[in-house]
């Protein structure tokens, strides 16, 4: 997830910000950048442009109107890569940033837009006297666009976070006797969306703007000086008083202080905390591991996933990256899914999704199968390769032949700019931020939100009508607040962990779109305990595992109440009869279950479609707490890299 520092005070700038962003890139990133305000006062003056060295990936813009200092200006430089890189560039920049005591970077994991120096952030005002970073998400970005370009505005990125730049200078230009603080606050009171964002000006040299809402602030409070973060892992090396920024507020930073106000201008009373915890802990925000830590962001990568595209108000979804392609996505003859490991439980999901709303036939194909079995795929078909790192081999081989026998191809990747979001026709991001770990946690649940959103987009005016679609999407708005239910239940889980971390073999049985569920557990419980579990459909029991079935062999049953319920209820007394442990997964409130089951780990209700996005949680738990209970290294599992990209 992207990152943010800020600084101001009577220190050198650009060292400070640069060690600032090498503490926040653990958080994961494509590229860095700094703005520094250099030099004196230049108040109410434009600064014009001019690009420092040779380089086209250095910018740099210094003010040079009458009644400014030679060097006074906002000076840029920011690049695609590391902060290594960066650090190189601001070597090489003939000193451009030194000399300057405050300033803003920034680590950006892309959204909108490749991972390039265009993209980097801080975008930058056309005349060079303003310069902004932004986390999070401009939902109205599209339209602001069209908007400022109607007052010749143009842009040089396709990042979301430029609109609002430019949005401020508009505002501070076009009306009367508007100032620095008033224009960012007119702007964000017309933008939508998430944002953590802080920005400079030459037109005002001596403030450091700083704004919150969904995306985290925080302001270390030093002797004279002042630090800003995305979280307080840049901060806690200089001082432990911080003020943490809520939802709505504004700072508005000097050499001389500090004020923290309502957007609406409304000062707000905060209180100082004292930072008690060190650098490793905040960097897993104070969980123990990043698997922990990726499995509690969900609700808010949930939220992250629809933003923009769950439109509740209009009844329907908005998918920016297929628009274009949509009616030739719903034309297809076949539907071919094809991706690796956790990716490819997600495609199975996929499937049933998409045959249910859509009722366009889907396939589902291991990568590596497909690319080696002489497939039929040709013109008319669509293929969707899934792969939270889009550089995973196999997957990038399937795609590749389906293109070759002329099929259109169509992505669903968590990294923006990777390969196979490069070369796929078109596609969809998942926005579930760099997933750390190396098992896969909010990178399958993002896929899965993918794909239903995809799976209704397709059905829309064909196969559902309004009120299914609306009733489809009322229940993907509460899913967020659905899954931090099921968090809550995390010390439950921990016991039910403690008392099978000992197992040798664990059996997940589900039925319908908890199926592809039941593999997904297994594979998590093995990867990362090294213990070993089979997924199965519950039905399938009775064909052959129900062998191995004794007191030593844990049964995870998923078995919320669906139309499978009565069935799954006979698969546990199969097992039970059989001296079988039995886990359950059920609905909340069903005590039935209780009677039958020797453990039950419970989930909100939901219809069908969206049980799969909460019934992972428990297992996704489950397997984390045995595995270290066992004490494996979870987010180092032995064997496993995050990216496979050999064959
Ligand atoms: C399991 C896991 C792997 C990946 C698989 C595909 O937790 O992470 O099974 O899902 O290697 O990777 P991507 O999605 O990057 O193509």
């Amino acid at each position: 997830m992207c990152g943010i520092v800020g600084y101001i005070g009577q220190q050198e700038a650009a060292p400070l910000l640069l060690k600032g962003l090498q503490r926040l890139e653990y958080r994961g990133y494509d590229s860095a950048g700094i703005a520094v305000q250099h030099g004196g006062r230049c108040e109410g003056v434009g600064a014009t442009g001019e690009v420092l060295g040779a380089m086209n990936d250095v910018l740099g813009v210094r003010c040079d109107e009458k009644g400014m200092e030679d060097d006074a200006g906002v000076r840029v430089v920011k690049r695609k890569g590391n902060v290594a890189s960066l650090g190189k560039a601001l070597a090489g920049s003939n000193g451009a940033v030194s000399g300057a005591t405050m300033g803003i970077g920034h680590t950006r994991w892309a959204t909108h837009g490749d991972p390039s120096d265009r993209n980097a952030h801080p975008h930058m005002s056309a005349d060079g006297s303003i310069a902004l970073i932004h986390n999070g998400i401009i939902e109205n970005h599209a339209a602001l666009r069209v908007e400022l370009g109607k007052h010749g505005y143009e842009f040089v990125s396709d990042t979301d976070s430029e609109v609002l730049v430019h949005l401020i200078d508009h505002l501070w230009k076009s009306i009367p006797f508007m100032n620095f603080e008033g224009a960012v606050r007119e702007a964000l009171s017309i933008v939508d969306g998430a944002y953590g964002i802080c920005v400079i000006s030459s037109r005002e040299p001596d403030k450091l703007l700083v704004a919150r809402n969904g995306s985290p602030l925080v302001i270390g409070v030093g002797d004279g000086e002042y630090f800003v973060a995305s979280d307080a892992a840049p901060i806690v090396e200089h001082t432990r008083r911080v003020v943490y920024l809520s939802d709505g507020e504004m700072g508005v930073i000097t050499r001389d202080g500090y004020t923290v106000k309502s957007i609406g201008n409304i000062v707000c009373e905060k209180g100082l905390t004292e930072l008690d915890f060190d650098l490793e802990e905040i960097e897993k925000a104070g969980f123990e591991h990043f698997m922990l830590k990726e499995i509690f962001e969900q609700p808010e990568v949930m939220q992250d996933v629809m933003r923009g595209r769950v439109r509740l108000d209009e009844g329907r979804i908005q998918l920016g990256g297929i628009a274009d392609q949509l009616e030739r996505l719903r034309e297809a003859k076949r539907i071919v899914i094809c991706a690796c490991g956790t990716s490819w439980h997600a495609g199975l999901i996929g499937e049933y999704l998409i045959e249910e709303f859509a009722r366009i036939p889907v396939e589902v194909d291991y990568a590596s199968e497909f690319r080696y079995r002489s497939p039929i795929v040709g013109p008319g078909d669509v293929m969707i390769v899934i792969s939270q790192s889009g550089e995973t081999a196999d997957t990038l081989a399937a795609l590749r032949l389906a293109k070759e026998k002329g099929a259109m191809v169509v992505g669903i990747c968590n990294v923006v700019g990777s390969t196979i979001a490069r070369e796929t026709d078109c596609g969809m991001y998942t926005h579930a931020g760099p997933e750390i770990g190396v098992a896969s946690t909010k990178a399958f649940t993002a896929q899965v939100i993918v794909l239903t959103m995809l799976a209704l987009a397709l059905s829309k005016d064909r196969t559902m009508t309004d009120g299914e679609v609306m009733d489809a999407l009322r229940c993907l708005n509460d899913l967020p607040e659905r899954v931090k239910r099921i968090l809550d239940y995390n010390g439950e889980i921990q016991s039910i962990a403690e008392e099978y971390k000992d197992a040798r073999n664990f059996l997940y049985l589900g039925r319908g779109y908890n199926f592809p569920v039941a593999l997904e557990g297994a594979l998590k419980l093995k990867e990362i305990s090294y213990i070993h579990a089979e997924g199965y459909p519950a039905a399938e029991m009775k064909h052959g595992p129900i062998a191995l079935i004794d007191e030593e062999m844990p049964v995870v049953v998923i078995a919320p109440k669906d139309d499978t319920y009565q069935k799954v209820l006979s698969n546990i007394q199969e097992v039970k009869a059989r001296g079988g442990r039995v886990i359950a997964i059920a609905t909340e409130g069903d005590e039935e279950i209780r009677e039958l089951a020797d453990h039950v780990m419970y989930v909100p209700e939901g219809k069908a479609f969206m049980m799969p996005l909460l019934t992972v949680i428990p297992l996704q738990l489950l397997s984390y707490y045995v595995a270290t209970l066992r004490g494996c290294d979870v987010d180092r599992p032995r064997n496993l890299a995050k990216s496979v990209t050999v064959e």
